[in-house]
């Protein structure tokens, strides 16, 4: 069946190849991104090589919270009904706790929290009246565990992941269903100066595992699921002496 999905951070990494893993399903799609000249480039290049799905873009910044809902009421109308939001808009920006980075902190959270909360507030105004629609969030194994040198990143994920999960809970009657995902190492910009990045796929492997888990509407997964379901366990499981020492030996 052919969805109508919305898409946020499709400019690169992960939202990019996504858009291509959808455009090739069949999919229509809204791409949304703040460098509105990638976006144009990638429906110019999505459109000649699917030239049946109707493709559109928008520049949009996630932290201009008032603006998601009208884009997304926007790309509703332009694509004639909505029926997936990928809430995947995301940064990093790695430091220590105390080092004076708190401005970037607050960006990541700005981002990854509070422009994730508004783009799931939008999708949900917009599915509720319908009793139909598919949310998508992506979080992140460091939502699993506190991780040195990535506070707020952590932090941000492991918040939105249990946002996601209040959204599952609310929703579960209203015919709207919520998937959270929690990838490990993707190789995209946003780690590429990680100097230690553990299991690391490619950016095709990685959106490609990413778009079926979101055609199969999973509730939520670790992607890939091995080994990351099982780390996954471990990071939330092990005791504290051993975290920390497996913690320093990668740092
Ligand atoms: N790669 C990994 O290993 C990994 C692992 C776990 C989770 N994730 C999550 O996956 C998502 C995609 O990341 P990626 O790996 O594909 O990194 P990426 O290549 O850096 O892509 C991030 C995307 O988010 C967009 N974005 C950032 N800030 C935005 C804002 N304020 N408003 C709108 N769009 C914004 C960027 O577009 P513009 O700059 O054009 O706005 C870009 O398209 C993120 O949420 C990330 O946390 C990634």
């Amino acid at each position: 069946m052919t969805k109508k999905i919305f898409l946020t951070g499709a400019s690169s990494g992960i939202g990019r190849h996504l858009a291509g893993e959808f455009a090739a399903a069949g999919h229509d799609l809204a791409i949304c991104a703040r460098r509105e000249s990638l976006l144009t480039e990638l429906c110019e290049t999505l459109r000649q090589r699917f030239p049946k799905c109707h493709i559109v873009s928008f520049g949009l910044d996630v932290t201009n919270y008032e603006r998601v809902a009208d884009v997304m009421k926007q790309a509703q109308i332009e694509l004639n009904g909505l029926d997936t939001v990928i809430v995947n808009a995301g940064i990093d920006k790695a430091g220590k706790i105390g080092s004076g980075n708190f401005n970037n902190d607050r960006q990541v959270v700005e981002t990854n929290v509070l422009g994730a909360m508004a783009t799931i507030d939008a999708a949900v105004a917009l599915f509720r009246p319908l009793n139909h629609g598919h949310i998508v969030v992506m979080a992140s194994v460091a939502a699993f565990c506190g991780l040195p040198g990535m506070a707020s990143y952590a932090a941000s994920k492991a918040a939105i992941a249990s946002y996601a999960q209040s959204a599952r809970f609310e929703l579960q009657k209203k015919g709207i269903k919520v998937t959270t995902l929690y990838p490990g190492f993707i190789d995209t910009a946003i780690n590429q100066n990680i100097a230690s990045r553990p299991f690391l796929v490619t950016v095709e492997q990685g959106s490609r595992k990413i778009a079926q888990l979101i055609e199969r509407e999973v509730s939520e997964s670790a992607v890939p699921a091995f080994p990351w379901k099982i780390v996954g366990w471990l990071l939330r499981n092990l005791p504290n002496w051993l975290l920390v020492r497996i913690l320093k030996a990668q740092h």
